[in-house]
């Protein structure tokens, strides 16, 4: 469903400095399967996913959707097929829209529309249920400014918006990092559910190796943009990862 060919991507630093994150990079991710992608600070993985949402082009190679090659296609066009949520909680919402204004710009993505004509009752009553699936008192908070509400409730609004138009692919950049651990279990099974419920592939970045193994069918190591690891969750524990991430550090530190 996603096959990524040969790709490179490069920042150039200043006028002689170079930094080549991914060279001659590939993956496959299969329809409906969730990937973990694990790796130390700076190895790759939101670059990876800035290159496939579009939000960064690349040097060279292709990216093929469903064998489709949107490598040149752009974000906005993509993010129809490819949703996203960030690790910033802030970053996936807009702060300064009340919680059914972000419900109902994310429910018409890349159709042309009038907000205030699509916030009538029976929207409203879908954005509701919605809300209250997540149990956390969201439903209560429809009319407030998102930049008022606390990291886990945006997190979940984000997930609720990422996953409304049924999304091919689902890019999630740590999305948990930032909140309590009843929070992070609630915006994870939600995930899960979500996931589950519309069929969507999904890349999951998580430096919670527990989480990572938990929820998802595969799980990826890179390191300095390549992959050193790649097997299904059910194979591995914890432990073995810890050792290869242990390993890793001990090469970096002789080199
Ligand atoms: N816009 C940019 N300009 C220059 N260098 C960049 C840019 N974005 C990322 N990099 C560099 O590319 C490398 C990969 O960064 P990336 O953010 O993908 O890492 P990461 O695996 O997501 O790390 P973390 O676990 O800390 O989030 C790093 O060395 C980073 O400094
Ligand atoms: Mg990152």
């Amino acid at each position: 469903m996603l096959e990524i060919r040969k790709l490179r991507k490069s920042f150039n630093l200043d006028r002689d400095n170079i930094l080549v994150v991914f060279d001659e990079f590939n993956l496959n991710l299969k329809a409906n399967t969730t990937t973990a992608l694990i790796g130390p600070n700076g190895c790759g993985k939101t670059t990876l996913l800035n290159l496939i949402s579009g939000n960064l082009k690349s040097d060279n190679g292709t990216i093929l959707l469903n064998g489709i090659d949107i490598t040149n296609e752009a974000e906005e066009k993509r993010s129809i097929q490819i949703s996203r949520v960030h690790q910033d909680p802030s970053k996936s919402v807009s702060l300064n829209l009340t919680v059914l204004e972000n419900l109902a710009l994310a429910d018409k993505k890349g159709e042309s529309f009038n907000l205030y004509r699509l916030i009538r009752k029976q929207n409203r009553d879908r954005y509701m249920d919605l809300l209250k699936s997540f149990n956390i008192g969201l439903e209560n908070k429809i009319n407030e400014k998102v930049k008022y509400l606390s990291g886990g409730q945006r997190q979940s609004l984000s997930l609720i918006m990422a996953s409304m138009k049924n999304p091919n692919i689902l890019l999630l950049d740590e999305h948990t990092a930032a909140l309590d651990p009843k929070a992070s279990v609630v915006v994870l099974e939600k995930t899960k559910e979500l996931i589950k419920k519309n069929k969507i592939t999904t890349l999951m970045v998580s430096h919670n190796i527990k989480d990572a193994l938990r929820y998802s069918d595969r799980i990826i190591m890179l390191d300095s943009g390549n992959i050193v690891f790649d097997r299904p969750s059910i194979s591995i524990k914890e432990s073995e990862i810890l050792d290869i991430y242990k390993e890793k550090l001990q090469e970096k530190f002789a080199s």
